[in-house]
């Protein structure tokens, strides 16, 4: 993503027919050519009488909607936290062959949900129990501190780090799997993207500053 106004929306990373039959083209076009779209091109709108806000980062705008002026608050909340969320919602998944958590990922989910099936069984809990729209998430701190977290709408699960985002709004599945929740959360799970997942959690790990 840019680092602050005016937002572009991200291309997909892969055709609109890459994640069948678990997530189906007419499915992944309306979500990011629509949806996603629309939280981008709203974002912009919002900010754009406001050029002070011009230089804040999209995790600032995620983090600091309290300050805003009263009339954009709750427009930057929902909309910059879209943008936030689908953004990594589309980058961590992936055409075959499925894959699975890589080192030091793989050791922490096993010391914290006992391994994979224990991590897909708590984040699927998690998104099943979501009521209306929001997210299930798999999250780090800064110290490699695995946990999973809900959110409603479109907050965000920031300060902590999201490595997964699992998409609860019905925007997401109903057109393929009308009311069939676990059923998407199911085809979601297959095209994780583990290797760039597990990349991203070794990154933070090493940006930890020293012990002294
Ligand atoms: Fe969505």
């Amino acid at each position: 993503m840019e680092s602050h106004y005016p937002f572009a929306l991200p291309p997909l990373p892969y055709p609109y027919d890459a994640l069948e039959p678990d997530i189906d083209a007419k499915t992944l076009c309306f979500h990011h050519d629509k949806h996603f779209a629309a939280y981008v091109d709203n974002l912009n709108k919002l900010l754009e009488p406001y050029p002070s806000y011009h230089s804040w980062s999209l995790e600032q705008l995620c983090q600091n909607w309290r300050d805003l002026p009263d009339e954009i608050r709750q427009g930057v909340r929902n909309n910059a936290g879209g943008v936030f969320n689908h953004d990594l919602y589309f980058r961590t998944l992936r055409t075959l062959p499925p894959s699975a958590p890589q080192p030091p990922l793989d050791g922490a989910v096993r010391r914290v949900f006992g391994g994979t099936d224990g991590l897909k069984t708590a984040l699927k809990s998690a998104a099943l129990s979501v009521f209306g729209s929001g997210w299930a998430c798999l999250c780090t701190d800064k110290d490699g501190n695995l946990s999973i977290q809900k959110v409603a709408n479109q907050d965000t699960v920031l300060p902590l780090t999201p490595l997964l985002c699992c998409d609860v709004w019905e925007h997401a599945y109903y057109l393929q799997y009308q009311n069939r929740r676990g059923d998407y959360f199911d085809a979601w799970w297959r095209l994780i993207d583990w290797p760039q997942v597990s990349e991203h959690y070794a990154r933070i790990l090493q940006s930890r500053p020293p012990i002294p």
